[in-house]
């Protein structure tokens, strides 16, 4: 059996869309631990009523991010996970901390990356008229928002949209997206290679 810890700092929709996957699609997985930087991530409270451990690391209990990093990553090695899933975890992550998980920790942004790291990505879409968004599911580097792409789902950006009908139209691909990437990744048919992610099987 595998073990996932999921990060949160929010609503935590995603991290849902992956423990109801898992759940559903029997995947062999534990669910080790859900754990947020954010003592009021709306998150914990669904995570904590499935029987899922959730722990809580706050940034502001530390001197520098080395430090709450160096935090972070002894309560995510209590669980010894397989994979780290970042959901909607909203900390800019130190080199040490993402060498620690190379090749085991992954993220979803809501963007066709390499377009739009960052934040405010909708808003960038908007602004910038670009006719097709998405999110990508990708390995977290060093190099914000430039890991090795997993998975990617496109959307149309339609005439009138605003911030929230966008990022409501991405969110329902995120969810689709994720745990299916998170089950490749289990199922061992993820391999990085110069740089990039071969999937084996059918996809
Ligand atoms: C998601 O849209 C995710 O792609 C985004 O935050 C949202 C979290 O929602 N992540 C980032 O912007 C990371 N840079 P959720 O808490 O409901 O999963």
């Amino acid at each position: 059996m595998k073990n996932l810890v999921i990060l949160i700092s929010g609503r935590g929709s995603n991290m849902q869309a992956i423990v109801e996957a898992a759940q559903s699609e029997k995947w062999p997985v534990n669910i080790a631990a859900v754990i947020s930087n954010r003592a009021d991530a709306a998150g914990l409270e669904y995570a904590a009523a499935k029987g899922i451990p959730t722990a809580v690391v706050v940034s502001k209990n530390y001197p520098d991010r080395a430090e709450f990093d160096a935090a972070l990553q002894a309560e995510i090695d209590r669980y010894a996970p397989n994979l780290v899933v970042l959901a909607g975890f909203m900390r800019i992550l130190t080199a040490p901390f993402v060498e620690h998980y190379a090749g085991r920790m992954m993220n979803i942004h809501p963007s066709l990356l390499p377009s739009f790291p960052g934040l405010a990505t909708h808003q960038q879409a908007l602004s910038f008229g670009v006719k097709v968004h998405g999110a990508t599911v990708h390995f977290v580097t060093a190099d914000l928002d430039h890991g090795p792409i997993v998975a990617q789902a496109a959307v149309p950006v339609l005439a009138g949209d605003t911030e929230h009908s966008l990022s409501e139209r991405v969110l329902q691909q995120e969810h689709i997206i994720y745990p299916r990437a998170v089950r490749w990744f289990l199922e061992g048919r993820l391999t990085i290679v110069e740089g990039r992610v071969e999937v084996a099987g059918e996809v």
